[in-house]
């Protein structure tokens, strides 16, 4: 099958075009150029894709003429700007590109003749956060508060009305949780922030060492798409899952940073970082039980294994080309 990728050139594409091919399937894909540090170029992907789109998806015209063209059986929608902190120094970009950019891919692919499956990706943060124990249902109310999350929140009411009223293809929504994995150079991410501190020698400094977050492994997020993308294929009928992990894996910052400092260097002790940040919400926890009994998704690694496989990456993976670390570890995850 041919997917096209949209956001391949980000951290959960990049992953997404290894694990794709993985499974014998044809990719393209369609974003921005990547960051100049990111796994992306690290691991010289464009080589493994049939077509390799620079195009912003704001931009409807040429957009529609890539997706023609590169003409897909499946889309998986992914491009997005996706962090909460620049969602506030840029919010109007971010309601453009997550928003409009979403609109703009649902008509490409309205007009796509080929297509046989659409994946939007959001996120858990589209769930309106009552700041409770509470496991958010895919039936749960959606709202948002800082620009990250409502404007996910409305790329996916948006994808849910063009289910109902527009489209005839089957259209899916996936909402997952924050994700970690070897590779993600991304600023304000956790992992990467840590092990910055700790390779250096200092003491991590957290901005909410109390907030509890799911933290699921990337290819274990991924591998719960293309179980979406199979369902929508074979069920020929639009749905909306979670993928989240159960609660083994659910954790606070501060006891996810104590498990990274005794793998790396126990001398270290985090702190409260002193900066007055934007709020983010502290709790957010997802049911991914319809995921699990439908789909019959289930996470692969445990809360010690997803993380030792993304501090083993910062701390081994100059020691083989990047593509063949990616492929590694995706062998050793088919295999789980
Ligand atoms: N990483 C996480 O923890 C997490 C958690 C929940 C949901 N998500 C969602 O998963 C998806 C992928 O996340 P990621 O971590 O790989 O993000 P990322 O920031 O690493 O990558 C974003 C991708 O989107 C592309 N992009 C951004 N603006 C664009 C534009 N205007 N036109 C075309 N392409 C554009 C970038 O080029 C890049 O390829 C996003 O939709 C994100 O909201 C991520």
């Amino acid at each position: 099958m041919h997917f096209l990728v949209t956001g391949h050139t980000g951290f959960k594409g990049a992953w997404l075009i290894v694990l794709l091919k993985s499974l014998g399937h044809e990719v393209s894909g369609l974003a921005l150029d990547p960051e100049k540090k990111s796994l992306f170029n690290m691991g010289e992907l464009s080589k493994l894709l049939e077509f390799d789109y620079r195009q912003d998806i704001r931009d409807l015209g040429p957009l529609q003429k890539a997706v023609l063209n590169c003409n897909p059986d499946v889309i998986i929608h992914m491009a997005a700007q996706s962090l909460v902190l620049t969602s506030y120094e840029k919010p109007f970009e971010t309601f453009e590109i997550n928003v409009n950019g979403t609109l703009n891919i649902l008509e490409a692919a309205r007009k796509s003749n080929n297509l046989k499956a659409l994946l939007v990706v959001t996120t858990d943060k589209v769930y309106k956060n009552l700041g409770t124990l509470k496991r958010y249902k895919e039936s749960d109310e959606l709202g948002g508060d800082d620009p990250y999350s409502a404007s996910k929140a409305m790329a996916d009411i948006l994808t849910q009305s063009w289910q109902k009223s527009v489209s005839t293809q089957p259209i899916g929504i996936a909402r997952a949780g924050n994700v970690i994995g070897g590779g993600d150079y991304s600023d304000n991410r956790i992992i990467p922030n840590l092990i910055d501190d700790i390779s250096k020698g200092l003491n991590p400094s957290l901005r909410h060492p109390e907030s509890v977050r799911p933290w699921q492994n990337v290819l274990d997020c991924l591998n719960g798409y293309i179980f979406a993308v199979n369902s929508l294929i074979e069920n020929q009928k639009p749905d909306i899952w979670n993928f989240g992990p159960d609660d083994e894996v659910c954790r606070t910052v501060s006891e996810l940073t104590d498990f990274v400092i005794k793998q790396t260097n126990p001398s270290l002790i985090w702190k409260k970082s002193e900066v007055n940040l934007p709020e983010e919400s502290k709790l957010l926890l997802i049911d991914s039980s319809k995921a699990r009994n439908e789909l019959n998704w289930r996470e692969k690694y445990d809360f010690e294994s997803s993380v030792m496989s993304t501090v083993n990456w910062y701390k081994k993976s100059d020691q083989i080309s990047t593509i063949e670390y990616m492929q590694n570890e995706i062998s050793n995850f088919n295999l789980l």
